[in-house]
């Protein structure tokens, strides 16, 4: 049987802890729950948790390409097109990349049991999809903007509009779960979760770019945004 490999200290070390969200914000009490409220130990992962399972994408299947629909099933909303590169360190893509997208609609509601927020279900949105990254590394969604909406008993906080993305590598323990923003959105500038990412360069990197208009289909707003799952310039792990 062979050595368990170890995590390469290189791997972790090249990570910039100013790129990456600070954990526990004071003001947004879920985050709490959601960090380890012990300091972090180092220990070797298991063969196993290198290298399964086999065939990820039969486990985690392509689900919806398209949010937003047609004709009388179309979401409300404005309607865009998120294409989201997949790439490494240097740049290459990573094809293959099983890429989960979710977001709120258009009022600023999940359909989510936890949502208590008063704003209408919209029932033409469900507002999740998982798709593969192809050869270059490009996932695309038709979808519809998301709205903001306000956290709850936070003392007026409210999230600038956002999509939440979970990026799966070859095997369970690779993955990524982090947010993207909208450009040019105000309530950007005082969002406790994008600002828990102490570094304006890694803040800016979870902002999308808008594709010049014209060169887009007529009737959709395309967004660009890239991912880098691993470096010193990998996406922001936020909840
Ligand atoms: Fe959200």
């Amino acid at each position: 049987m062979s050595e368990t490999p170890a995590i390469s200290a290189e791997f972790i070390e090249r990570r910039d802890p100013r790129t990456q969200s600070q954990g526990v914000e004071p003001g947004y009490a879920h985050t709490a729950q959601r960090w380890p409220s012990q300091p972090l130990q180092r220990r070797p992962l298991t063969a196993a948790e290198l290298s399964g399972p086999r065939d990820l994408t039969r486990r985690l299947p392509r689900v919806r390409g398209d949010l937003a629909g047609y004709g009388d099933k179309r979401a409300i909303g404005q309607l865009i097109h998120l294409r989201t590169r997949v790439v490494d360190e240097d740049g290459a893509p990573v094809p293959g990349a099983v890429v989960e997208i979710w977001h709120c609609n258009a009022a600023g509601r999940y359909i989510h049991p936890n949502d208590t927020h008063g704003a209408p279900v919209d029932p033409n949105f469900y507002g999740a999809a998982r798709l593969v990254a192809g050869d270059s590394g490009l996932v695309e969604l038709r979808t519809i903007k998301p709205a903001a909406y306000p956290v709850p008993d936070a003392a007026g906080w409210w999230r600038p509009p956002h999509v939440h993305f979970s990026v799966w590598g070859r095997v369970w323990l690779s993955r990524l779960v982090t947010q993207m923003f909208f450009p040019g959105e105000p309530l950007n500038e005082a969002d406790a979760i994008l600002n828990a990412i102490r570094d304006p360069e890694a803040r800016a990197r979870c902002i999308a770019r808008l594709a010049p208009t014209a060169q887009g289909p007529q009737d959709a707003l395309v967004f660009e945004y890239q991912i880098v799952v691993r470096g010193r310039k990998a996406a922001s792990s936020l909840p």
